[in-house]
C-alpha cells in the first residue's frame, strides 16, 4: 500500500480538524504558535505534498523554488495577500481560502467596533477598571458618545462581508452608502438598502465608514491623509480589513487632533506591530485581527481548509471538487498531466 500524502499544518488548529486529516494523510501539525521565517516555511513546505497556514506566512517564489512535491497551499482566511497566488500557480499548487464561512461573524465584528468606538467603550472600561468611578463625581454630561442610529453607514468595499455589514443596518434606521469596484446588482442594493456613491461622496458623507476591500498595491493608503482631510471630524473609522489600507500615522495624528472623532480598528499595518501613536490614544478602540474568532466560525473555518486539502486529493465527500480554489486552472493542468 502506498504511505499517505503528508499535510504539513503551520499553525495550531483544532485537534478535530487534525483528526480528520490523519484519517486521509501523515499530519506534522505545529503545535506553537509564533512567527515562522521563510527558511521554516520552505523546509515545512519542501516535505509535504499539502500545507494549512496562516495568515503571516507569506507563500511566495522563495519560498516555493525547487519544491516539485507541494500540491495544495490552504490559507486559514479569506484575505490571501500572503499568497503569492502568480507563483503557486506558476509552480503547480493549488491555493485556497475561506469565503463564506466568515462572512456573518466579521460582520457582526465590523459592528461591535462601531459601536465601542461611538460609546468610547473601551475608554470607559479602562477607566472604570482603574478604580475611577468612585469618587469621581462622574457628571451627567461625562462619557458622551455618538449615536449610531439615524446615522449614515459608509461601506468601502462592497463583497459579501461589506454586504452583511449593510444588512444589519436596518435595525440601526442607518442610510447605508457604498462604494466598489463595480454595482452589485440591484436585488442586492435593494437587500442591502445600499447606493453606490462615488468615493469622495462616500468620504464626505459617513457618518461611519467602514473598510472591508481587499489588500493590493492598489489600495495601500487607501485611506490617507487627503481622505481623513475629506471625512466628517465628527465621523468614526472602522477597518476590518487588512493594514496597510489605512495608514495609521495619518490616522492616529487625525484622531489625536480632532480631526476625526474615533475608530475601530481590528488590523493594523505591519501587525502584530502597532502603531505607537494608536496605542496612545483613548479614541481608538484596537483588537488583535480578531474579527472572524467566534467559536463556531474559526472551526469552521480550519474545518474549510481542510476540506480544501481532503477534496484536492480526491479522498472525502467532495473528491476532487476543492470547495474553495483560488487559482483553480492548477487542477486542469494537473488533469492534463502538465503539473
Ligand atoms: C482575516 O483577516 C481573513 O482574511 O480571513
Amino acid at each position: 500500500m502506498n504511505a499517505k500524502p503528508k499535510v504539513w499544518v503551520a499553525r495550531p488548529v483544532f485537534p478535530e480538524v487534525l483528526d480528520r486529516l490523519r484519517q486521509y494523510f501523515e499530519v506534522e501539525a505545529q503545535a506553537e504558535e509564533r512567527p515562522r521565517s521563510p527558511a521554516e516555511l520552505k523546509a515545512g513546505l519542501a516535505g509535504a505534498d499539502a500545507a494549512i497556514v496562516g495568515l503571516a506566512d507569506r507563500i511566495d517564489a522563495a519560498v516555493l523554488d525547487g519544491n516539485t512535491r507541494l500540491k495544495v497551499v490552504a490559507n486559514l482566511g479569506v484575505g490571501h495577500n500572503n499568497l503569492d497566488l502568480d507563483a503557486l500557480t506558476r509552480a503547480g499548487v493549488l491555493a485556497s481560502n475561506t469565503p463564506d464561512v466568515l462572512t456573518e461573524s466579521v460582520a457582526d465584528f465590523a459592528w461591535a467596533l462601531m459601536l465601542a468606538a461611538a460609546r468610547r467603550v473601551g475608554a470607559a472600561e479602562r477607566w472604570l477598571r482603574a478604580g475611577h468611578w468612585p469618587g469621581s463625581n462622574m457628571r451627567f454630561d461625562d462619557w458622551l458618545g455618538l449615536d449610531l442610529h439615524g446615522r449614515t453607514l459608509g461601506i468601502l468595499g462592497m463583497g459579501r462581508i461589506g454586504q452583511g455589514i449593510a444588512r444589519r443596518a436596518s435595525g440601526f434606521s442607518m442610510r447605508v452608502l457604498y462604494h466598489n469596484r463595480t454595482r452589485l446588482p440591484e436585488a442586492v442594493e435593494q437587500e442591502c438598502r445600499a447606493t453606490l456613491v462615488g468615493k469622495p461622496e462616500l468620504l464626505a458623507q459617513a457618518d461611519f465608514l467602514v473598510l472591508v476591500l481587499p489588500f493590493t498595491q492598489a489600495n495601500r493608503h487607501a485611506i490617507g491623509a487627503p481622505e481623513l482631510a475629506a471625512m466628517k471630524r465628527s465621523a468614526v473609522l472602522v477597518n476590518v480589513a487588512r493594514g496597510g489600507i489605512v495608514d495609521d500615522a495619518a490616522l492616529a495624528a487625525a484622531l489625536r487632533e480632532g480631526r476625526l472623532a474615533a475608530a475601530g480598528l481590528d488590523v493594523f499595518e505591519g501587525e502584530p506591530q502597532v502603531h505607537p501613536d494608536l496605542l496612545a490614544l483613548d479614541n481608538a478602540v484596537l483588537s488583535p485581527h480578531i474579527a472572524s474568532a467566534s467559536e463556531d466560525t474559526r472551526r469552521a473555518m480550519a474545518n474549510l481548509a481542510a476540506d480544501n486539502v481532503i477534496a484536492a486529493f480526491g479522498f472525502g465527500d467532495v473528491a476532487g471538487q476543492p470547495p474553495t480554489p483560488l487559482n483553480p486552472v492548477v487542477m486542469s493542468h494537473w488533469a492534463a498531466g502538465k503539473a
